[in-house]
């Protein structure tokens, strides 16, 4: 009997199947300045709320009794053949969730066949991710103040192997939240810095003295020009709501969008990220590449953004707090959950690919009724 118990105990799952029980179970587990950090959304917290709210709002209508016997939920993206549609969203400083950050992430991803987006201001710099991984990377930038550094950047994720950039342009002026007004962001801050500090080894800009994440508020679609001309990686902006911004894009180069609006950390009272998405697809057309974030819980969550037009999804919030609660095996859980049921969808829905999944199979359930 002990044995049975002791090979039960190690079968058992290290985090909370549940989404909410998750949440908790995280946020119970952090100082309390970084649970209020990661929870935290704009304002009100309104928009963070519609994200989740307006998922609800569409609904999947399965169809049966088709062939689903052989299932493929990959796609084509950054040049190469995907396991799945999924991918984890950059999110800065993940020591503060686990002692090792980003290492611990990205080292489930590689298990998974997820590419994972490093963040500009996370814990572990450029390289010292790209020496873990050897599969799937994306960096996220942030233009910072100083186009130097900006360039730096670029540089030194193309020289490490990584296959993408996604440039955030939803963050030029800083959000506002009642961390806004507090001190504790500061030392929060500090595990962000990894990429950017004087003592960063790879990092050629001699001039820190200044505020090395500090945001260039003037940027513009104009500046767009000189980062893809600093490198050859495919560039897609991350943080786009609007059909017109869209087209913007690729009129000036970008090679595909991020639906976002940053997990509704940024405007209080703006659109859902999921009710942006059927525009922006329509706006751009089925050639350019479309993500999505903001609101991705579960499997069929990342269904209904692929049926309105995503070409894949990223998850934020879940994967973190997998990683607060187990590190690398809490990440590789969460994630493979999602999978699981994606998959899971995909054939209950009547679906032998995911490529083949488009608007036919979701209705808006509000109109009708
Ligand atoms: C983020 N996000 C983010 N985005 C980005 O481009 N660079 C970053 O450094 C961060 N950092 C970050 C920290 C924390 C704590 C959170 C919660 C989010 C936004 C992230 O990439 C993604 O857009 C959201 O997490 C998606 O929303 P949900 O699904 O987490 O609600």
């Amino acid at each position: 009997l002990e044995r049975r118990l002791r090979e039960i105990e190690t079968e058992r799952t290290a985090v909370p199947f549940d989404y909410d029980e998750l949440e908790r179970v995280a946020l119970e587990r952090l100082p309390s300045a970084s649970a209020s950090y990661v929870a935290a959304t704009a304002g009100t917290g309104e928009t963070g709320r519609a994200n989740r709210r307006e998922f609800d709002r569409w609904r999947i209508v399965p169809r049966v009794l088709r062939d689903v016997s052989d299932r493929s939920l990959g796609v084509d993206l950054f040049e190469k053949t995907l396991r799945s549609p999924l991918l984890l969203a950059p999110i800065g400083g993940q020591t503060k969730y686990h002692e090792d950050g980003e290492l611990a992430s990205v080292r489930a991803a590689t298990e998974l066949g997820v590419p994972f987006a490093l963040s500009t201001a996370s814990s572990y710099s450029i390289e010292d991710v790209a020496e873990t991984d050897d599969s799937n990377l994306l960096f996220q930038l942030y233009c910072t103040s100083d186009f130097d550094t900006t360039v730096n950047l670029l540089e030194r994720a193309e020289r490490a192997g990584y296959d993408g950039i996604l440039l955030t342009v939803d963050f030029q002026v800083p959000r506002w939240s009642p961390e806004t007004l507090s001190r504790t962001n500061d030392q929060l801050y500090a595990s962000s810095l990894a990429n950017l500090s004087a003592d960063s080894p790879a990092n050629s800009v001699s001039d820190t003295t200044a505020d090395p994440l500090a945001r260039d508020e003037s940027l513009s679609w104009e500046d767009l020009s000189a980062l893809t001309e600093a490198t050859t990686l495919p560039i897609y902006l991350k943080g786009i709501t609007h059909p017109e911004d869209a087209r913007l894009a690729v009129e000036h180069g970008m090679d595909g969008v991020v639906v976002s609006n940053h997990g509704g950390r940024q405007v209080d009272g703006s659109i859902a990220a999921i009710t942006a998405l059927p525009h922006v697809a329509d706006a751009v057309g089925a050639d350019v590449p479309v993500l999505f974030d903001s609101g991705v819980r579960g499997g069929a969550d990342a269904f209904k953004a692929i049926a309105l037009g995503a070409d894949a999804v990223f998850l934020g919030r879940p994967y973190l707090y997998g990683l607060t609660i187990a590190g690398q095996r809490g990440v590789y859980e969460v994630v493979h959950n999602v999978l699981a049921e994606l998959d899971s969808v995909v054939g209950l829905s009547g679906y032998d690919s995911i490529a083949n999944v488009d608007r036919s199979a979701i209705v808006d359930g509000s109109s009708i009724g």
